[in-house]
């Protein structure tokens, strides 16, 4: 074959090579790594993998290739910081992987990362310029490296626990504290002697001249949290090798920012910002960014203030600064998704089907901080302006800027650094502690239990077929987030089964309730989630105590899973409703489905109008009154896909998938096919019949173009109606009037309110008007003139022009002042005839009130007209004011 040289097709050659040596080819993973509260992203390709490791999962294949989506941001592994400023730190990459589940070990492992390198076949890379590590004491790796491939010794470097502890090595990978583990090879290439940097082990090792492409870690163990090493069920393999790295090797260039895919990234962020690119950082920073954040909000995360939407926001706030800086005026970041598709769409359709929404999710994230960009970066100019290189910025500025002005923590640093200026992190920390304690004051602190503890147990799940179990043994128990043989009445804790009917949340079901009992006591569940294999039953002991290796009864609250599947099937309804209403841009963005609640986001720009309501409504009833069986089947997720089935994105999906199939939509043709099709590991009813009925409850918006639909089933449904039902019974007594006339007669009410409204009006101008020719009689002489000032209540300034018009046309030449007074609102309007004008202006008059009565106004001079809220210093203000008056009619002395 042609030796590949675009990334694409190197990716390609990577699968295609481990193929031919039996690989099963198993698609990324999502970006949000499923079933490990530990990891905040996925991070490696060996992610999906962890429990084929540990023997807890078992698939059809013991070889298995990946090139997997990874994010390095945010979490334990970060290098947001890095980005744009080294030749190789990025916050999303591919690692392309190959994995051995107990089938081969080193020698394979090792013999086929060579293979592919360096074969003209494959990559063939130069064979000289390969130079690998192993760890200190693994003469095996060693040996193959040097007698297998032919390697000789001084290509091949020893590495042993360089950092500080048994099995802290570069050369010993783990995935994190606890897990499976391993010492590991890797494969550095020598860039060449113009490039600075030193072999692996030597002070230099940090410089761009070896970089390591290849890691084949040997995973040998299961790390526990007291430190011991379990040896895995099998010897294992877990390679992985950054396809940005290698793709700059193979195009012969020392950064990863000139590979083929980035030079497209770059070359459009220069020209939509309409600059030259000149190898500016923050044109890589934008090349950079741009992935992670479409390949986040596909896998669907949505800019937030907490946890990955936080992680997203910063990466989406630092690209915009950096586009600033650049000189971007408006919205720019959005348009870099086609550019990207353009280069990675092919391999990851998620992209090309969800570009509009990534796009307006991108937009309006960025126009929102485009509102406090500028006024937070002229702050922070000010701040640092006071500062000189070497200098820190205070917490209490950088939390400011946090704040106040949307600015991330990282993001102030990131421009901090320019200036040489660091920021004082634990200053920042400190305040921002102080703000979470004030929101945990403020609100209850939700505790996620599957974070708490870290187990390798497997749960067999018996919750399909059975509410109840009664020869369950309990295989742990956990207080405190500790493992101990014993729980007792009152505490809280974990137990674990090996086998469970209850549901653990998930796919959007929340988790199941009920009792677990033993010989000796009752525990009440309150809550079932997952981790890892293991499902997880949080609650309380109610009676007695519970203790490890006992025999349980387990019983899930027949109840509550009655109501739960009726809305967990419902929201299934809803979907396909949804999507024949509104259309196939309706793309699912999560759910919430429990005993009470049925909740349904997903993308839309537009709200959906209540006749689309109503037609959803119809049709899932439509669907519910057929009462057809649900159908459940397992197959391959192709065959799934095939037959239409509606998958999440950013589900982890094994290799059988469970399809659950409602209702039958007739076509024309007499080829009917199901009504719903999705892939769901949840329960539901076993008639759609058993809904019962379906209404929605609610319509909204709830993130920049994400809807909500809430809606009831069942008794749930019934209440609600017989509740709007109640009500109209109550207004129809209340109007005297039969049901359909209630329209009617609540118009007719509303028009005799207006007519009401009119007339009132009017009796008011004619109370006026009389109020006028009383006013005559306030007629006071101020130097000379005819000036009258009065209050009036009961006018506001509507009603007090013609008041003033009236008094006009009957003093042609004075000085006229109206207070009106109305609803605690006052109205000043002065008019003083055109003769006067030269000594006073009404304007002047107005605005002398209005100062003192804490209001505004202002106008011509013959006529203005100013508002103040009412006073008790009205009255002074007034017996002032002819004081006021005559100090500027009367003749000046000269
Ligand atoms: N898990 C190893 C790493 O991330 C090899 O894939 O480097």
């Amino acid at each position: 074959m042609t030796q590949p040289y675009r990334s694409a097709d190197i990716r390609q050659a990577f699968i295609e090579y481990f193929q031919s040596k039996q690989h099963t080819h198993v698609p990324s993973a999502s970006l949000i790594p499923h079933n490990d509260p530990t990891l905040l992203f996925t991070n490696a390709g060996m992610n999906q993998f962890k429990d084929c490791f540990l023997g807890i999962d078992k698939r059809d294949y013991s070889r298995a290739v990946s090139a997997q989506k990874c994010v390095r941001a945010g979490g334990k592994h970060n290098d947001l910081d890095n980005v744009g400023y080294t030749a190789r730190h990025h916050t999303f990459f591919e690692m392309l992987g190959n994995f051995s589940f107990g089938d081969y070990f080193k020698k394979d492992a090792i013999a086929f990362a060579w293979e592919f390198l360096t074969s003209k076949d494959w990559l063939g890379l130069d064979a000289d310029r390969l130079y690998v590590t192993v760890y200190e004491t693994d003469d095996e790796a060693y040996n193959h490296w040097h007698d297998d491939i032919g390697l000789p010794a001084e290509r091949i470097i020893r590495i042993g626990d360089n950092k500080g502890a048994p099995y802290a090595s570069d050369n010993f990978w783990a995935m994190g504290d606890t897990g499976p583990c391993g010492p590991c090879s890797e494969v550095f290439y020598d860039h060449g002697e113009d490039v600075e940097g030193g072999l692996p082990g030597t002070p230099e090792e940090d410089g761009d001249r070896y970089i390591e492409v290849w890691n084949c870690v040997f995973m040998q163990f299961n790390r526990q949290k007291d430190g011991t090493m379990d040896p895995l069920p099998a010897p294992s393999v877990d390679t992985g090798m950054g396809l940005e790295r290698i793709s700059a090797i193979i195009q012969g260039v020392h950064s990863n920012y000139e590979i083929d895919m980035f030079v497209a990234l770059i070359d459009a962020a220069a020209k939509l910002l309409g600059i030259d690119n000149q190898g500016q950082a923050s044109l890589k920073v934008i090349a950079d960014h741009i992935r992670a954040v479409s390949f986040l909000i596909a896998d669907g995360v949505i800019p937030s203030n907490e946890g990955r939407g936080y992680v997203l926001r910063r990466i989406i706030r630092r690209a915009v600064r950096h586009g600033n800086k650049l000189g971007a005026q408006d919205a720019f970041f959005y348009q870099m998704v086609a550019p990207l598709i353009e280069q990675m769409g092919a391999a990851y359709p998620q992209l090309v089907e969800q570009q509009a929404f990534i796009e307006s999710t991108i937009e309006k994230e960025e126009s929102q901080f485009a509102k406090t960009l500028a006024q937070g970066l002229r702050l922070l100019a000010t701040e640092l302006e006071q500062l000189k290189a070497g200098d820190t910025l205070s917490g209490d500025a950088a939390f400011k800027l946090y704040d106040t002005y949307g600015f991330p923590v990282d993001l102030t640093a990131d421009i901090a650094r320019e200036h040489d200026i660091i920021i004082d992190e634990a200053g920042f920390e400190t305040q921002m502690e102080a703000q979470r304690q004030r929101a945990r004051d403020a609100g209850k602190f939700d505790v996620d239990y599957s974070s708490v503890i870290n187990t390798d147990a497997a749960t067999e799940f018996l919750g399909y077929e059975q509410l109840q179990e009664d020869k369950a043994s309990i295989i742990d128990v956990y207080v405190d987030g500790k493992p101990t043989k014993q729980i007792n009445e009152g505490e809280e804790g974990i137990l674990i089964l090996d086998h469970t009917p209850f549901y653990a949340e998930g796919g959007g079901q929340a988790g199941e309730m009920g009792e677990i009992r033993t010989q000796t006591g009752v525990f009440s569940v309150q809550d079932t989630k997952k981790s890892g294999q293991a499902i997880i039953h949080h609650g309380v002991v109610s009676v007695g105590s519970i203790h490890v290796e006992q025999i349980a009864e387990a019983q899930v609250m027949s109840s509550i899973r009655a109501a739960s599947a009726k809305n967990h099937s419902a929201t299934h309804l809803l979907h396909a409703a949804l999507r024949q209403v509104v259309g196939d841009k309706v793309q699912q963005k999560g759910s919430l489905v429990s005993s009470e609640v049925l909740r349904f986001d997903f993308s839309c720009d537009t709200p959906v109008s209540p006749e689309q309501i109503n037609r959803i409504e119809k049709i899932v009833n439509e669907q519910i009154q057929a009462n057809e069986a649900t159908r459940i089947e397992h197959m391959s997720i192709e065959e799934a896909k095939q037959k239409g089935a509606m998958a999440l994105f950013g589900e982890k999906y094994g290799d059988t998938v469970r399809v659950l199939s409602m209702g039958t939509h007739r076509y024309q043709d007499g080829i009917d096919t199901p009504f719903s099709i999705e892939l769901c590991g949840g329960l539901h009813v076993h008639r759609t019949g058993d809904i019962g009925i379906f209404k929605i409850t609610s319509e909204s918006g709830i993130a920049a173009g994400i809807r909500r639909i809430e809606a009831l089933t069942g008794m749930g449904a019934l209440k609600y109606i017989q509740q709007g039902d109640a009500q109209l019974t109550q207004l129809a007594g209340q109007l005297k009037a039969k049901r359909p006339e209630i329209a009617q007669r609540v118009q007719n009410l509303a028009d005799k309110q207006r007519e009401l409204e009119k007339q009132l009006e009017r009796l008011n101008q004619k109370l006026a008007s009389s109020q006028a020719a009383n006013l005559l009689d306030n007629i006071q002489n101020i130097a000379g003139h005819d000036v009258v000032i009065a209050t009036v209540k009961g006018i506001d300034g509507k009603g007090i022009r013609p008041l003033i018009d009236d008094l006009k046309s009957k003093l042609p030449k004075a000085i006229i002042v109206l207070i009106g007074d109305k609803d605690n609102q006052l109205a000043l309007a002065s008019a003083v005839s055109k003769t006067l004008t030269k000594q006073i202006k009404a304007g002047d008059i107005i605005r002398h009130l209005a100062e003192q009565l804490g209001g505004k106004g202002g106008g011509k001079p013959e006529y203005a007209q100013g508002g103040a809220p009412a006073t008790d210093n009205l009255a002074q203000v007034l017996d002032d004011l002819p004081n006021w008056l005559e100090s500027k009619l009367a003749p000046q002395d000269s």
